[in-house]
């Protein structure tokens, strides 16, 4: 499949399959891969949980923001960004001018099932996550709405979810049918 000309940057709640799933969209497309919370500890040198702990989410957002500049200066490739990041004013408006934004929209039960698999997410420490992620899903979902594409994120496979991508980007003129863009 041919390459697209622009970035195509995830976005969307923690455990929306930003990540799994970008990695095999970067695949079907032919794109780098690249994670912009792994890019960030690498940057830091430590885990988004220290980072949070040791310096608050306040410098995590500036080094979020720092890095994603930085990723989007790169050659097109799929971007996976954190939860926080497309609902920052200065990412978000990088985003819009540099990247294609695709909201990977899924519902709070599933959400809790995939946070609950890993414990590395500081927003939902020390806290009941339900009530964490339905507050931040109110907050957020506006904003998020205002990606260039929505794709439900469901239970089903990763796949089908990149195939919903896939077409989407084709019905956008991202890509033509054949993939031959
Ligand atoms: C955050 C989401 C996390 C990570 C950080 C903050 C958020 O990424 O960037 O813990 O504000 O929603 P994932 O969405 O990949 O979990």
């Amino acid at each position: 499949m041919r390459k697209l000309d622009k970035t195509v940057v995830l976005v969307g709640m923690m455990g929306a399959g930003k990540t799994s799933v970008g990695r095999r969209l970067a695949s079907v497309l032919g794109m780098p891969f690249r994670d912009a919370d792994a890019e960030i500890e690498t940057a830091a040198g430590c885990s988004i949980n220290e980072i949070f702990e040791r310096y608050g989410e306040p410098a995590f957002r500036t080094g979020e923001r720092k890095v994603i500049a930085r990723l989007l200066t790169e050659p097109p490739h799929v971007l996976a960004t954190g939860g926080g990041a497309f609902i920052d004013p200065e990412t978000r408006a990088r985003i819009t001018e540099n990247a294609i934004s695709v909201w990977l929209k899924a519902n709070v039960d599933l959400l809790l099932e995939r946070v609950r698999r890993k414990d590395n997410r500081p927003l939902l420490r020390n806290t009941d996550s339900r009530t964490a992620l339905m507050r931040l899903i109110g907050e957020r979902e506006p904003v998020y709405a205002m990606a260039d594409i929505v794709v439900e994120s469901d239970e089903g496979p990763h796949d089908a979810v990149v195939k919903r991508i896939i077409t989407a980007l084709q019905n956008n003129g991202e890509l033509s049918a054949n993939g031959d863009s």
